[in-house]
């Protein structure tokens, strides 16, 4: 989500860091800062917003020194400020950090109850005090120190850690989150991407989770959280920078339909409660008996989004829910007030109809929770409570993993009020969960089918008009799949009700139409058989996204994909993958620019 950089070795270390720090920036962040090494003492420089006011702080307190690390935040654990910036120093010890420490609720209260004080709202300070409280305990050796600290841990991280008692060296580590090591010629490098650290070396250690890697300017030594030697190989990465920027894929939203098995666990941790089967939402105190109805808000994919958590707050916690576009919300005078709880759902957290819907939900007494992915951003700052998704920044203009992560946010926010309203059984809610556990995998599982996905592509891509069918859950889907098409390959889609289909879209279907059906196993299966039935009828081409083991729907269609068996009410989170990659293969074929499609925009600020 963040960048790091790290760099041990004879030169100064400022513009190096700064140099890498720029080459992450693509990624998005809201804060910078770098630590360094200076006659015996660390000194760190923050600041709120983009890199040049790093910079410019640095003109008027200079930093000199060989041994250095760096950061840009993308905030997740407290808003985007000054003290809420890497590195975060204790004691003499400084760390930057990606990742998100699960437990650091836990942690932070036994610190605290140790006398300890915290000056930021970040989950990133614990790991400082931690490693100091290790050293001041009398721990000699920085490795062992961070081993040892590291140990108290739960969840994803990949940080650096640099202490004034060891001046000489960075100590990382890593689990869950990326981090390669760049080995230099009397200097050693670290960062958590390959491009912040390209133009220096392209011998790079990729480390593995669990390893803990100590690097001076002469050596590196790598262990496992025990302390045992490692050696991973050291690779030599042949990208370029642009290659490099987009991890080897050909473009951002390929890499982003790639991060959301990722992207769906990031934005899980620390949220499942496994004892009691219940999702653990401390940060929004949601309270169903005070719940009347609930009214979500929200623009293009978010309504998808949305539309979706209809059916899962409906179905598990039985609150009546209705969706709105926040662009005709406010327009025709809602019936909305003390009682009603609206969702407002924005990736951006920026967007200004979706902000203004909010306002008027507010200033007629409801309240509000939005689920955002960009931290403090003007939606959720209008807001009584977020939920922020842990997706990471999402380049592409057309929405993926910030899409599937709504859903995560939206399934937890289904399955804490059926807890609490009892309408969800412990057994029921069990079984939910396991299944949202599984989701990761089975969506990898998915996105690792491009093949199939680009000889669709090539087949279909010169239609002039595509049809998207779905019912239930998956409606919103069809609707999703119809508008990622139209996004960024230009081709006319449209999203239907299978059920609506012969009142209308019907007289459209002959040879020349793609229709493009998604049909697992679940309720309004037969249904949609039977429509495909009307489909083929008129030689309409059927592309089905179907479950795997389905003996049935190979005989009536043309293409079939398959996803792995899930709860249907978890479903989108798979049937969705699919209609991403088509999509995104289509446009590719036709050689658009997938990441900024003409006259859209990823963050829309005008009503
Ligand atoms: C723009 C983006 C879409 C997004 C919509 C709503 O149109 O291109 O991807 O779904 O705005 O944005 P939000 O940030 O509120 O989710």
């Amino acid at each position: 989500m963040c960048g790091i950089v790290g760099y041990v070795g004879p030169r100064e270390s400022v513009p190096i860091l700064i140099e890498g720090l720029r080459k992450l920036e693509y990624r998005g962040y809201d804060s910078a800062g770098v630590a360094v090494h200076e006659k015996g003492e660390t000194r760190v420089v923050r600041c709120q917003g983009k890199l040049a006011n790093l910079e410019k702080q640095l003109t008027v307190t200079k930093l000199t020194g060989s041994v250095g690390i760096g950061h840009t935040r993308w905030a997740t654990h407290g808003r985007p400020s000054e003290t809420n910036a890497h590195p975060h120093r204790v004691g003499g010890v400084s760390v930057v950090h990606n990742g998100i420490i699960e437990n650091h609720m836990i942690l932070r209260q036994r610190l605290m109850a140790t006398g300890r004080k915290f000056s930021s709202e970040t989950d990133t300070e614990i790991v400082a005090h931690l490693v100091d409280a290790e050293l001041k305990a009398g721990v000699k050796d920085l490795g062992d120190a961070v081993r040892n600290a590291l140990k108290q841990v739960e969840g994803a991280y990949a940080l650096v850690v640099l202490s004034d008692s060891h001046p000489d060296r960075l100590v990382c580590a890593k689990v869950a989150s990326p981090m390669v090591l760049g080995v230099g010629e009397g200097e050693n490098f670290v960062a958590s991407d390959i491009p912040a650290i390209l133009s220096h070396t392209r011998n790079m250690i990729f480390l593995e989770d669990g390893q803990v890697a100590e690097l001076t300017a002469q050596r590196i030594a790598i262990t496992d959280l025990a302390g045992r030697p490692m050696s991973p190989p050291v690779k030599s990465v042949v990208w370029n920078s642009t290659q490099a920027e987009k991890n080897g894929f050909k473009h951002f939203m390929l890499k982003e339909i790639h991060e959301q098995p990722r992207a769906v666990t990031d934005t899980l941790r620390g949220r499942i409660e496994l004892e009691q089967h219940d999702a653990l939402l401390d940060e929004v105190q949601l309270d169903p008996a005070t719940i009347k109805k609930i009214i979500i808000v929200a623009c293009g994919t978010s309504n998808h989004a949305g539309m979706v958590g209809k059916f899962m707050i409906e179905q598990l916690a039985r609150i009546p829910v209705e969706c709105d576009l926040a662009s005709e919300f406010r327009y025709r005078d809602p019936i909305v007030g003390p009682g009603d709880l609206v969702i407002a759902v924005s990736q951006s957290g920026e967007t200004a109809d979706t902000l203004a819907a909010v306002k008027e939900a507010k200033a007629k007494g409801a309240r509000i929770l939005s689920i955002a992915n960009v931290v403090d951003s003007s939606i959720p700052r209008a807001s009584d409570g977020a939920l922020y998704t842990h997706a990471g920044p999402e380049i592409g203009v057309a929405s993926t993993k910030a899409f599937t992560t709504q859903l995560i946010a939206l399934a937890l926010i289904a399955l804490h009020l059926g807890r609490k309203n009892g309408k969800l059984s412990k057994e029921a809610a069990k079984q939910f969960i396991d299944e949202l556990l599984q989701l990761p995998i089975k969506m990898k599982e998915v996105a690792d089918q491009a093949a199939p996905l680009q000889v669709l592509a090539r087949r279909y891509g010169n239609a002039r008009d595509f049809l998207f069918l779905g019912r239930g859950i998956n409606h919103p889907i069809a609707l999703e799949g119809a508008l990622k098409l139209k996004e960024i390959s230009y081709i006319h889609a449209e999203g239907y009700s299978a059920g609506e289909m012969k009142h209308g879209p019907i007289a459209l279907i002959d040879e020349h139409m793609p229709v493009v059906v998604i049909a697992p196993k679940g309720p309004g299966y037969e249904k949609v058989m039977s429509n495909l039935t009307e489909v083929k009828a008129r030689e309409g081409k059927i592309i089905a996204i179907a479950t795997r083991g389905d003996q049935e729907i190979g005989s009536i269609a043309d293409e079939v994909i398959l996803i792995p068996e899930c709860a249907s009410v978890l479903s989108p989170l798979l049937t969705v993958v699919p209609l991403q990659l088509l999509s995104y293969y289509v446009a590719d074929f036709k050689g658009t620019d997938v990441d900024q499609p003409r006259n859209l925009a990823k963050s829309v600020t005008v009503e």
